[in-house]
């Protein structure tokens, strides 16, 4: 596995020429984008593709997103593109806003894990779209974690928990927005919000001029499996997960403390508790949201065997953040 340093807002050609080299001969390359750092290989490739699942331990069923460099290259992928799509593209591309369209027969199945549709995000990263525009194709990109386990926002992360699986990291720095992409769903009608990201649901429905609709929850496995983006344990640290209200969050540490547990606390106020590993969260959801999964990891490197998260608020901004949240809670 070779790591090389990049600048994040301009990127060296060399570096960018070696690892669109390795993603034109189908292998495996990680690379940051706004979001998280992404797993990629070429979209249209479906060895490649197959790689990818087998690298991320993803099961087969769990579709991926291409990602593009415009949105004529968007366009390619998909049979149609509706005036909710450009009207989205118009307002947030490129950036952490991801739609899911009518997949184009050219578009391998094991991208789309057999689905008709395929999910397309130009991304808002020098570095990202560098690697598209020099492999000159798609590139299908997962989160590049291992499956369940927390995304990495940094070059540390990804060479943790995939190391040698893949065969380059282009290491561009901690990304900027820290959770992935809102996710869209265009095919049906109304529009689904399938993910909640950093963009607000306000903004997106402003922009479409119509309420998105959200997806109709899923009873057991079987109906997770038939709506992507929904499994429940995802993002999950190693560390038990607690999510505590503020007025209890120093009760509930003293608690896992005295039960001689190695205990972490992701907090916002500072509780006055000894023998926890404190971790301080902006205030504001797009700081919180940025540092969140560098949280979750620290936690972990520091062998917490559990961790109270003081709940943040839930209004329309801390959407993305409490999603991950609930994810990371949610039992194994
Ligand atoms: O910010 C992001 O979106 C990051 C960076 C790397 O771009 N990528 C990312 O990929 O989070 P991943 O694979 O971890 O999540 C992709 C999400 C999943 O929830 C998946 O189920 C959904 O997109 N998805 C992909 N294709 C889909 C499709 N055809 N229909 C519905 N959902 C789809
Ligand atoms: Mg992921």
């Amino acid at each position: 596995m070779i790591r090389i340093a990049v600048d994040a807002a301009q990127p060296a050609p060399q570096a960018i020429a070696d690892a669109a080299a390795i993603i034109r001969r189908g292998g495996l390359v990680a690379f940051p984008t706004e979001t998280v750092y992404g797993l990629g290989a070429d979209a249209l490739d479906d060895a490649a593709v197959r790689r990818i699942f087998t690298a991320k331990g993803r099961p087969s069923y769990n579709p991926i997103i291409a990602h593009v460099a415009s949105v004529e290259h968007a366009q390619s992928l998909v049979t149609t593109w509706p005036e909710w799509a450009q009207r989205l593209a118009d307002a947030f591309w490129p950036g952490p806003l991801t739609l899911v369209l009518p997949r184009a027969p050219h578009v391998p199945l094991s991208l789309t894990a057999g689905r008709d549709t395929v999910a397309v995000r130009m991304p808002a990263h020098p570095v990202a779209l560098a690697l598209i525009r020099a492999a000159n194709r798609p590139i299908a990109a997962p989160s590049a974690n291992r499956f369940t386990e927390v995304s990495p926002t940094t070059a540390d992360h990804v060479e943790r928990g995939l190391g040698s699986r893949v065969e380059m990291i282009l290491d561009g720095g901690p990304t900027n927005v820290g959770i992935e992409s809102t996710v869209v769903d265009l095919s049906a009608s109304p529009p689904v919000l399938l993910r909640p990201g950093t963009l607000s649901r306000l903004a997106l429905e402003g922009v479409l001029g119509v309420p998105l609709v959200d997806p109709a929850p899923a009873a057991h496995a079987d109906e997770a499996r038939a709506a992507p983006g929904m499994i429940d344990r995802h993002y999950a640290p190693n560390a038990r997960v607690q999510m505590v209200a503020s007025a209890n969050l120093a009760t509930q540490l003293l608690a896992e403390v005295g039960a001689g547990r190695r205990v972490g606390g992701i907090v916002l106020n500072l509780p006055f508790v000894r023998d926890v590993y404190l971790v301080q969260m902006p205030s504001d959801a797009a700081g919180y949201a940025r540092e969140l999964y560098a949280a979750l990891h620290a936690v972990d490197d520091a062998g917490c065997e559990v961790v109270c998260i003081e709940m943040p608020p839930t209004s329309d901004a801390w959407a993305g953040v409490n999603d991950r949240l609930r994810r990371a809670a949610h039992p194994a």
